[in-house]
Parts: structure tokens; C-alpha cells; sequence
């Protein structure tokens, strides 16, 4: 079957690690008899370049067109890019914000889990980790702060600013049940995160909330302050199997929660709306620093391809494969940089290599798995 993506390589690191994933689907597509056509959609700095508008009515026509879109990553340096001296409305990131909207991908998933095979560069000590952690923020992410009314004027001879925190039960309830109906499949407890001893708006979270709970009575529910989660997701990120939140915490605690996994160039993240359509991309940002040097990790855009043929095309023999190949290379001691031991003695065993390696070797490990039936001996 011919799937169409819609490829945002953006800026930074973006192009190098998007180039990956191509790869690796290709071999996918070759391995198991599918066809995938890119179409390359300008967003972020590269866009206002180009256009001078970081997303173009065009580029949301093209995205809409897709099945799915695949995405490196937007946006510079924000103290010296040119880029960030242009109004808010037409840096980068207003792209972004522009197509989560005009796409509706109202639920986010960022799973945050640490692989045995890195325990090393988790940066928690080894009480805390135990047997390891695996937890999956789910984040609204077309509501909120983000998108509510913003003003700045001048009140009473004073520069005041204003941002709008607004959140309907509608787009509380639909994005809580994504939540739990992912918890379903997994260890079955949602921990739902607000401030409710402040914000209006995170009383009526948790009470459409429990409300929707009420709906899944095999997954426990749990509620949790915000500045509360910040610390037990230090402290004791085993107790987290599904986080769920509203969009300027799960900003937030998204970047918390794959920090201590010591490895956010692993992340890969989901963002999806009510169809099969989905945006994919890593949970790490575009990294102007190390950009053009073949350095960076394109493990979480390739696993972000991975959830592409998983979510949205419903390919998960395909999505296993490219996992499992990714896990075979780590297994085998490859590393990039950015998750090489912390420690010089651990170094032994490992191999550093740059991104397009690191590419080349996960395409390799790509395998055909059939569907196996156990017979007897
Ligand atoms: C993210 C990013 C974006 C966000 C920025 C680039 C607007 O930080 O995807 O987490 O805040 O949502
Ligand atoms: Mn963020």
C-alpha cells in the first residue's frame, strides 16, 4: 500500500535526523512491501525564510493532504537568531502552534521510559531507578495558555501583559479519554495533574475528569498538584504509568519526565487528533548548537516513526521492527553522543558514532517478522 507523508524537516537538527527516519521507513516500506511518498512542508525558521510566514496556507493544505506527518524540529536560538527580533505571531514556533490548531491534534503523547540498555546515562541514582520506569505523558495540546486571548497595553502608566487560561469540559473530557483509553493498555492508572487548589480552570479538569474515570473502572485514578508531580517525577518516577495534563503543564513536565531518563534524544512523541491522522516528532528541540555537526541522536525521530506506523497506519508488525532494530543496536553497545556512559569505564563496550551511522546501522537491523504459530516439538 502507498501511504502519503508529509515531511517537516524544519530547522537545526531537524534535516539531519529527519534524514534518518526516511531511511529506516524505506527499508520498512522494502521489508515488508510499502510504499512511502514524501512531501517536503516548510515550517519554522526555514519558512519565514523562504516565505516569510513560518506556515504558509499552503504548507496546512499540503499537511491536510497527508496521512501523517513526520517532523524534525523548529526554531533557533532565541537570543540570536534573527528569527526571535520578528513578531511573536511570525517566529517558528507560531507555526507550530498554527498547524497543532488547524489540525485539531488536540492529544499529545510523550512517553517517557528508560531502556535498560542506557540505565548508565539515566542521571537518578540506582535506588530511585530499580527495575526501571516507563510512563507515557499524555498533554493537552490545542487548548489553554497557549491558545487562550493575550494582550499587552499599558494600564494606569503600566506595561501590563495578559494571557488567557481557558479550558471547556468538551476539551477536557475528549482529551481524558484518550488518557485512559491508553492506560487500558497499559498498567491501568491515569494520574491526572492540575492545580486545583488555585485554578479554576484545574477544578473543572478534575472534575471532568473523575467524571470520565467513572467510565473506566479498571484504571485507577489518581489526582496529583502540578508542583507535586515536579517532585515525584525526581523522587519516584516508578509510581507514574500515565501522566495526564493540560498543555502548559505537560510543556513542562513532558521535559522533566524524559530528562530523567537520561536520553531525550530517544523520546519520540505523537500528536493526534480524532482520525487517524497524527503529527510525529522527538521530544527534543532543534538543537542549534550541534546542528550540520553529524552528531545528533535520530533514534527518537526514527521511533517517532515507528508511532507513525503504528497510530496512523495501523502497520504494528512494521512498528516493532524498527523498535526491535533500534534496541539491537543499543544492545550491541552503538551510541551516539548524547548517550554514551557517563562514566569512563563503562566506555569499553561501546562504539560512539555520528547520526547518519547510527542511521545506516538501525536500517540494517531491520528483519522480517512473520507471524509465527507456536507448534509442538
Ligand atoms: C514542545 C515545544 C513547543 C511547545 C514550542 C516549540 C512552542 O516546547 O513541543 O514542547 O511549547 O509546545
Ligand atoms: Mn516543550
Amino acid at each position: 500500500m502507498e501511504y502519503r507523508i508529509g515531511v517537516i524537516s524544519g530547522d537545526g537538527i531537524g534535516p539531519e535526523i529527519v534524514r534518518e527516519a526516511k531511511k529506516v521507513l524505506d527499508q520498512v516500506g522494502k521489508v515488508y512491501g510499502h510504499t512511502f511518498a514524501y512531501d517536503e512542508i516548510l515550517m519554522g525558521g526555514i519558512s519565514i525564510d523562504k516565505t516569510g510566514e513560518p506556515l504558509t496556507d499552503g504548507a496546512i493544505a499540503q499537511a491536510k493532504a497527508s496521512d501523517a506527518v513526520l517532523m524534525g524540529s523548529i526554531g533557533g536560538n532565541t537570543s540570536t537568531s534573527p528569527w526571535y527580533k520578528l513578531p511573536p505571531e511570525l517566529r517558528p514556533e507560531a507555526g507550530l502552534l498554527k498547524l497543532r490548531k488547524s489540525l485539531g491534534l488536540f492529544a499529545n503523547l510523550r512517553p517517557a521510559y528508560l531502556y535498560n540498555e542506557l540505565k548508565e546515562a539515566c542521571p537518578l541514582r540506582d535506588e530511585i531507578i530499580g527495575d526501571g520506569f516507563d510512563m507515557v505523558i499524555v498533554r493537552e495540546l490545542t487548548g489553554g495558555l497557549y491558545f487562550g486571548k493575550r494582550v499587552t497595553e499599558e494600564r494606569g502608566g503600566l506595561k501590563t501583559a495578559e494571557d488567557t487560561l481557558t479550558y471547556n469540559e468538551e476539551e477536557i473530557r475528549r482529551v481524558a479519554k484518550r488518557g485512559f483509553d491508553i492506560a487500558k493498555k497499559r498498567r491501568k492508572k491515569v494520574t491526572s495533574v492540575d492545580k486545583a487548589n488555585v485554578l479554576d480552570s484545574s477544578r473543572l479538569w478534575r472534575s471532568v475528569v473523575e467524571e470520565v474515570g467513572k467510565d473506566y473502572p479498571d484504571v485507577t485514578l489518581e489526582h496529583m498538584l502540578v508542583d507535586n508531580c515536579a517532585m515525584q517525577l525526581v523522587k519516584d518516577p516508578r509510581q507514574f504509568d500515565v501522566i495526564l495534563t493540560e498543555n502548559m503543564f505537560g510543556d513542562i513536565l513532558s521535559d522533566e519526565a524524559s530528562m530523567v531518563t537520561g536520553s531525550i534524544g530517544m523520546l519520540s512523541s505523537a500528536s493526534l487528533n480524532d482520525t487517524k491522522f497524527g503529527l510525529y516528532e522527538p521530544s527534543g528541540g532543534s538543537a542549534p548548537d550541534i546542528a550540520g555537526k553529524g552528531i545528533a541522536n535520530p533514534i527518537a525521530t526514527i521511533l517517532s516513526g515507528a508511532m507513525m506506523l503504528r497510530y496512523s497506519f495501523d502497520l504494528d508488525r512494521e512498528a516493532d521492527a524498527v523498535e526491535e532494530a533500534v534496541r539491537q543496536a543499543l544492545r550491541e553497545g552503538i551510541r551516539t553522543i548524547d548517550i554514551m556512559p557517563q562514566q569512563e569505564g563503562g566506555r569499553e563496550s561501546v562504539v560512539q558514532v555520528g547520526t547518519a551511522e547510527m542511521g545506516d546501522l538501525i536500517v540494517q537491523r531491520i528483519q522480517k517478522y512473520e507471524c509465527v504459530t507456536e507448534s509442538e516439538g
